[in-house]
């Protein structure tokens, strides 16, 4: 593209984690010319050579043509910053030992960036924060910077998806002409969505970003984490229900479709199964219920939804056992090892978790997943064996966990599966699959609330 420098195109992304390098990938590809910074040499080294660390459709191709035409620098240092108009910052939030997130690269990612910001540039929060960090972020940057917490909600696997189509916008802050500014960069993406489209296939919804919610600091801290913690509360709650249609033969997808059906309650996020993992709902959940103690407030509805949620691989695996009496010397298959489909990140995967359930009770387990098994090699048992196919995982296994939604789990041919496995158990952990097609391949099905 080659756009012209002018310190208005010229950003910086502070942070190249899942939330950074998406928002550094679409920027660079609509217009603007992004410095993408990070104190980590090894992921950087990684971007320079067009690839991000992580699985994500459409990525890559943003990365590979950002870079061609220099639009894209991917670099350890803070220099970009005194070039930028915007800063965004998108490091990790880790979780502490209580449950609070650790902030720690949150107030260092401000402080690198404090010497160096124009006047005049507005410094924007995208990382997951508790309500009342953003006052202390905003003391520590140049009295002529504005600060705004800009909340991000895309899901790992269709996070350039989620980007050109968001639900909403959200801009919290005092400096109205700040929140301007970027509620304008949002803008220049959307008009510039079509080189996207043209570059990874994935489409954006005409005026897709059309609602913005201009808010104050402290209430667009407080959207960020209340929508995640909602959303692992109707998880919970799905669960809940289907631990009870498990003890009186109702299926649990049977009664969520009609009750999702209410449009005040939706059916999304209403899936039963083995919880909810991965890099956000787990933490935001445990934030969201420290940050409420520290100011007093009872959130015990959010600590129900955790016990629920922890109890969730647990309890598909005891149902399994019911089954073969023992896992002692069987071998089972664990097909899903990502938190989620479309992504390798394991954080707090529940296959992983299942996994290490089987084997802690004898179990000789054989894992899969195809895009996470190298990231899950270091949270396996070591005695579990990671294969390349799912048809390796499957051969001569008494049982079959399938622990995450991968098309190709739920494609798969089970008249063969019913052949080259030794036993007949297929639990289906995120009932997806159809269990008469699993019965009628010979097979035992078992899901969650399905009976
Ligand atoms: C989530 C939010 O959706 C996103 O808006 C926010 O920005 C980050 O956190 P993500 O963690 O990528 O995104 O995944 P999501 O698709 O929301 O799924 C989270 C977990 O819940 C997964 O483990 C998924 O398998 C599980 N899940 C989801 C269910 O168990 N049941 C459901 O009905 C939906």
């Amino acid at each position: 593209m080659g756009t012209k420098f002018h310190w208005h195109n010229t950003i910086s992304v502070i942070g190249s984690g899942y939330v950074g390098v998406t928002t550094a990938a679409i920027a660079a590809n609509t217009g603007y010319k992004v410095y993408l910074i990070d104190i980590n040499q090894e992921r950087i080294d990684v971007l320079k050579t067009g690839k991000s660390f992580f699985y994500e459709e459409g990525i890559d191709a943003l990365i590979k043509n950002a870079l061609d035409s220099k639009q894209l620098i991917p670099t350890t240092s803070y220099d970009g910053i005194t070039k930028s108009s915007i800063v965004f910052s998108c490091v990790g939030t880790p979780d502490n030992s209580d449950g609070s997130p650790n902030l720690d690269y949150v107030f260092s990612a401000a402080k690198a960036a404090s010497n160096k910001m124009k006047k005049d540039a507005v410094y924007v929060q995208k990382s997951t924060v508790p309500v009342g960090t953003g006052k202390i972020v905003a003391s520590m940057l140049p009295g002529q910077v504005a600060y705004i917490s800009n909340p991000e909600f895309l899901r790992e696997g269709t996070a350039v998806f989620d980007t050109l189509n968001s639900d909403r916008i959200v801009i919290g802050g005092a400096d109205k002409e700040a929140q301007n500014k970027v509620k304008s960069l949002y803008e220049t993406i959307e008009h510039g969505s079509a080189n996207i489209t043209k570059l990874t296939g994935i489409t954006a919804q005409p005026h897709a970003n059309g609602s913005y919610f201009l808010t104050n600091l402290e209430s667009a801290e407080l959207i960020k984490v209340t929508a995640n913690a909602f959303l692992a509360l109707k998880i919970s709650f799905a669960n809940s229900i289907a631990k009870l249609a498990d003890k009186t033969g109702a299926d649990i997808t049977e009664v969520m479709d009609a009750v999702g059906a209410d449009a005040r309650i939706n059916r999304s996020f209403l899936n039963a199964g083995r919880g909810y993992g991965g890099g956000c709902f787990p933490k935001d959940v445990s934030g969201l219920i420290s940050s409420a103690a520290e100011h007093g407030v009872d959130l015990s509805i959010m600590t129900a939804a955790n016990e629920v949620n922890e109890s969730m691989p647990g309890y598909i695996v005891h149902k399994a056992k019911r089954s073969l009496t023992s896992f002692e010397k069987k071998k089972i298959a664990v097909l899903g090892l990502a938190f989620k489909a479309g992504t390798s990140d394991t954080r707090r995967s529940p296959g992983i978790k299942i996994a290490n359930l089987l084997a802690n009770a004898g179990a000789y387990v054989v894992a899969y997943d195809p895009h996470a098994n190298k990231e899950a090699v270091h949270e396996l048992k070591t005695t579990i064996s990671i294969v390349e196919t799912i048809v390796d995982a499957t051969k001569n296994v008494d049982a079959v966990f399938i622990a995450t939604e991968w098309p190709e789990f739920k494609q798969q041919d089970f008249h063969e599966l019913s052949r080259i496995m030794k036993g007949n158990l297929v639990v289906d952990a995120v009932n997806i699959l159809n269990p008469s097609d699993i019965l009628k391949a010979g097979l035992q099905y078992i899901g969650i609330g399905r009976g």
